[in-house]
């Protein structure tokens, strides 16, 4: 047997259940067995265990899973035993277009996935880990540290020179904002916390704004740019952000739609969008040849994630009430 956290219905944070689970046994031909060590928290999963994103009774929740592989199956090339591995975040989309099939697969989600201390999945479900990292150090990469990667060399064209704004500092922000700062980009932080704007300083922020004290700080960015705009803005609020991200943007600028913290849909400036020749684009994460090219970048810039916080997984109802107390600092780490 080994432990588990379970879902019950009706999802709510209240009905995160420590459970035990029959063990995962050995590896089949193609297989891995995985030691889970470490999970991290995403906005994602609260919706899941928060019940704002509908799931199946019983859910095992957690969509990042970093561990140690403890046995391989027959024709298993990838990985030997030792191996620390990382989660990926749609594990059946190896490259090419995102997949058609939303939220189906994934762990934590659609299918059960790694608040758990073991699981034996396909090889591919998992990749390597940047060189020196610990397991909790990898855990955050799933989700968070992909989309922010995503956002700024996939979708957008971060080099030298550019200015990106990233808003708050939750785990997808920081992520972006020390990848910029890697790339030799110029960085706008915001954030509703003087406090939290230092640590963002910290790390590299070249300026901050308050956009608690500065509602307008689409405006603000723009007078920080000599009214320019920025070339890219990580925008995880949604509906209530994107109007001052659009702004903020440059002529011909790209706002990486990410996220829902400010809601999930509202009016949009139509005639702003089409005047400024703006590219928003959604994203969902991205594809396991993505999460193979950060972990690249990763090791030749040596960026080691922020995590502000540790919880054990037993205490995972904890850990989720920090995360939307907004208490965190870049990444929540659950033991395992
Ligand atoms: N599309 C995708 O593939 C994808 C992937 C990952 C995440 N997401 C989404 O991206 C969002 C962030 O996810 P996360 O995991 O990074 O969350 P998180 O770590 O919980 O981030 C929370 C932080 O966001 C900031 N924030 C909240 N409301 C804000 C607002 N109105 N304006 C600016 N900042 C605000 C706050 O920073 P301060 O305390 O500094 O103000 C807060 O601490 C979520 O909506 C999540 O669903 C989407």
């Amino acid at each position: 047997m080994m432990r588990a956290i379970r879902l019950r219905a009706p999802a709510s944070l209240d009905n995160l259940i420590s459970t035990d689970l029959a063990d995962p046994g050995s590896p089949g031909p193609g297989e891995i067995r995985v030691r889970l060590a470490a999970s991290s928290l995403n906005f994602h999963d609260y919706a899941v265990v928060a019940g704002l994103i509908p799931s199946a009774d019983g859910r095992i929740p957690m969509s990042d899973g970093a561990g140690t592989v403890e046995a391989v199956g027959e024709g298993v090339t990838q990985f030997i035993p030792g191996d620390l591995v990382v989660s990926t975040f749609f594990p059946e989309w190896n490259d090419g277009a995102p997949p058609t099939s939303a939220f189906t697969g994934v762990p934590g989600d659609g299918i059960d996935g790694y608040a758990r201390s073991a699981v034996v999945t396909p090889q591919h479900w998992f990749t390597r880990v940047p060189m020196g990292y610990s397991a909790a150090e990898a855990a955050t990469l799933t989700c968070a540290g992909l989309t922010a990667w995503r956002a700024l060399f996939v979708d957008g064209r971060t080099e030298p020179g550019s200015t990106v704004l990233v808003q708050g500092s939750g785990g997808v922000s920081v992520f972006a904002l020390q990848f910029a700062k890697a790339a030799g980009a110029r960085v706008i932080a915001t954030s509703s916390s003087d406090e939290k704007l230092e640590r963002l300083k910290a790390l590299g922020a070249d300026e901050l704004v308050n956009y608690k004290a500065e509602p307008a700080w689409g405006a603000k960015a723009m007078a920080l740019t000599d009214g320019r705009g920025v070339d890219t803005v990580v925008e995880i609020g949604g509906a209530g952000t994107l109007d001052q991200s659009m702004v903020a943007a440059r002529v011909g600028g790209h706002v990486a739609l990410i996220g829902v913290l400010a809601g999930f849909a509202g009016p949009v400036q139509t005639a702003l969008l089409m005047a400024k020749n703006l590219r928003v684009q959604g994203l969902t994460v991205g594809s396991r040849q993505q999460q193979l090219a950060m972990i690249a970048g990763i090791e030749a810039n040596g960026i080691r994630p922020v995590i502000s916080d540790h919880f054990p997984l037993e205490r995972l109802t904890d850990a989720f009430r920090h995360q939307i107390a907004n208490a965190h600092f870049g990444k929540i780490v659950v033991d395992i």
